[in-house]
């Protein structure tokens, strides 16, 4: 019999032989390209200030959670800041998970079983896929944002109970956006149900940051939407919006709200200020759009000699290899840069890129200087 310990031992072997090993690194004080703060918001001492007020004026009991919903940890604030998030993306109900993750894990295996079908674009995240699997569904992946290659295969493949289609609205290792209305109507024509997770247009898109899917104007047509609140909103968790069956079903039913403690005060509170400030629309994505478009510009230097993918914020700069993806990055921190490398299987092997994260607090200067630095050491 193999021992466990060889076998971990062996695992982790073969990924620093592969070059593909991962370790835990402290993040130091450098230019931020890398994080998903898109707007600074995890930063915003207005907030801070704001939490700090609330558990002040309103002596919450307890600041910890002390269970799941179920049992102790559900409070009325919970149901205020679900109200709050049903309506600002334009829903019947909402439901709060612990983190995105749990959001998608514990929506897609509780929603779907054996028997369905669930069509999805190839390059979704890796909670969608967990969550995929636990459902027992069978799985038909589709080519990245190709409604064609998504109509081809709804069109060979019948004989199933319910149907679903998932996508990201906005991908996070591609960086690019769906084609939210083609899918739709694909969605609509081949009886799916739509299920699109928004975690990076959380904040960014859409009317007041509501969404891609707000932009788009398909929200209507969605069984249901992830949004997270560990990106551009500056906090933790998750929340899954759509109609109100759909919400008791997963009090009932789904195992990652049912049996998990709920976030804690202070949690919620951050994202009930940050949504406020959401919604007094002060256009905090406008200068963000402005740095994409300079960067898009500023890239033509770049593509001489990289792929890059990416609409913005998030860009992807396709090295040659592994080895390449980890030394310009190691570059590009010695010159005080925050920009990792991302690595199969996170992106398809061949395809290690530099991922760049824009900021609404990054300038024009650093952009420039990241591009010569990449361009002068390649
Ligand atoms: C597309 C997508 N969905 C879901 C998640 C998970 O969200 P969270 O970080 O809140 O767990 C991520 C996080 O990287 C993501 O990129």
């Amino acid at each position: 019999m193999e021992a466990l310990d060889n076998r971990i031992q062996d695992y982790i072997q073969k990924r620093k032989d592969d070059r593909l090993y991962r370790t835990l690194t402290l993040s130091q004080d450098l230019i931020d390209f890398s994080s998903n703060d898109y707007l600074g918001l995890s930063r915003s001492a207005f907030i801070s200030q704001q939490v700090e007020n609330d558990m002040r004026n309103y002596r919450f009991r307890k600041s910890g959670s002390t269970g799941s919903r179920l049992l102790n940890g559900n409070s009325l604030l919970f149901e205020e800041v679900e109200q709050l998030l049903a309506e600002a993306h334009h829903s019947e109900a909402a439901l709060i998970f612990n983190s995105g993750f749990d959001a998608n894990v514990g929506l897609i295996s509780t929603v779907a079983r054996t028997g369905d079908i669930i069509f999805y674009d190839e390059f979704v995240h890796a909670s969608i896929h967990q969550g995929m699997r636990l459902s027992g569904a069978k799985l038909i992946p589709f080519l990245h944002n190709d409604p064609d290659d998504l109509e081809n295969k709804l069109k060979s493949i019948t004989g199933y109970n319910a149907g679903f289609l998932i996508t990201e609205s906005v991908f996070s290792m591609e960086g690019d956006k769906a084609r939210l209305q083609e899918i739709a109507k694909l969605a609509f024509r081949y009886h799916l149900h739509l299920i699109i997770d928004e975690a990076h247009a959380t904040g960014l898109f859409g009317e007041k940051g509501s969404g891609l899917c707000n932009e788009a104007g398909i929200e209507i047509d969605c069984f249901a939407r992830v949004y997270t609140f560990g990106k551009a909103v500056g906090s933790h968790g998750g929340v899954i919006v759509g109609s109100e069956s759909l919400k008791r079903y997963l009090v009932n039913f789904s195992k990652n709200f049912i049996y998990s403690t709920a976030l804690e005060t202070h949690n919620l509170l951050r994202v009930k200020h940050t949504y406020f400030m959401l919604q007094m629309d002060i256009n905090q994505p406008y200068r963000l759009k402005k740095l994409n478009q300079y960067f898009i510009t500023q890239a033509k230097l770049l593509k001489e000699r990289f792929p890059v993918v990416g609409d913005g914020p998030i860009f992807g700069i396709i090295m040659p290899g592994i080895e390449q993806s980890v030394n310009m990055s190691i570059v590009l921190q010695h010159h005080h840069f925050d920009v990792r490398a991302i690595l199969s299987p996170t992106v398809p092997a061949g395809t290690e890129r530099l991922r760049i994260i824009l900021h609404s607090y990054n300038t024009t200067e650093e952009i420039d200087q990241l591009i010569k630095i990449i361009v002068d050491n390649h």
